[in-house]
């Protein structure tokens, strides 16, 4: 699929079918993950890949119980592990960039994922402790989002966005 295709067609889904994602598919998936930009490549990007029932249950009790997670087949919880950029960048390494560098990976299985023919929403809301506490995650890890994919049970309309010419300047603002 075209890239332009791809980032317009695009959308949150928040339905889903059981049906499972292939494995290859999956794979696929994650290497699109692994091959985001990171500030100074210094990689903080961990993912865990939740498929067992009871634990996208508790994921969905630590994300203020949007149930949509647990319908799908696969979650993925992006992570940051913050000390790896830190070390090398500090206080602007963990405030900045190892968020922006797990964004960026989790825009491309957003991407990736609509590209195999797979639905996706962005999750955000939810109490990172929970979520760590769920995943085990390790100290200085940070869970920055939750990816549920599988094949989509509803087709959203795109929302509105701010046309272009509200949200670009010439030169300055
Ligand atoms: C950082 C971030 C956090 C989000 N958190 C949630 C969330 O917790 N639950 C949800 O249903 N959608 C969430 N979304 C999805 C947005 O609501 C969605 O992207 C937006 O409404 C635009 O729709 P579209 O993705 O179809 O273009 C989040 C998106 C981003 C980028």
């Amino acid at each position: 699929m075209d890239v332009f295709d791809a980032i317009k067609g695009r959308r949150s889904v928040r339905e889903f079918r059981p049906e499972p994602v292939k494995e290859g598919d999956l794979r696929k998936i994650l290497e699109a993950a692994q091959q985001a930009p990171s500030a100074g490549h210094c990689q903080p990007l961990e993912l865990v890949v939740v498929m067992d029932r009871g634990v996208k249950q508790r994921l969905v009790r630590a994300a203020l119980g949007q149930t949509f997670i647990a319908e799908a087949p696969v979650a993925i919880v992006v992570c940051a592990n913050v000390p790896r950029t830190s070390r090398r960048y500090s206080r602007r390494g963990e405030e900045l960039y190892c968020i922006q560098d797990t964004a960026a990976a989790t825009q491309n299985i957003l991407l990736a994922a609509y590209a195999l023919g797979y639905a996706t929403c962005w999750v955000g809301a939810f109490d990172e402790g929970a979520v760590a506490e769920v995943i085990k995650a390790p100290a200085g890890v940070r869970p920055v989002a939750i990816v549920p994919i599988g094949k989509p049970a509803e087709k959203p309309s795109p929302p509105q966005r701010i046309p272009l010419n509200k949200i670009v300047h010439e030169d300055s603002f």
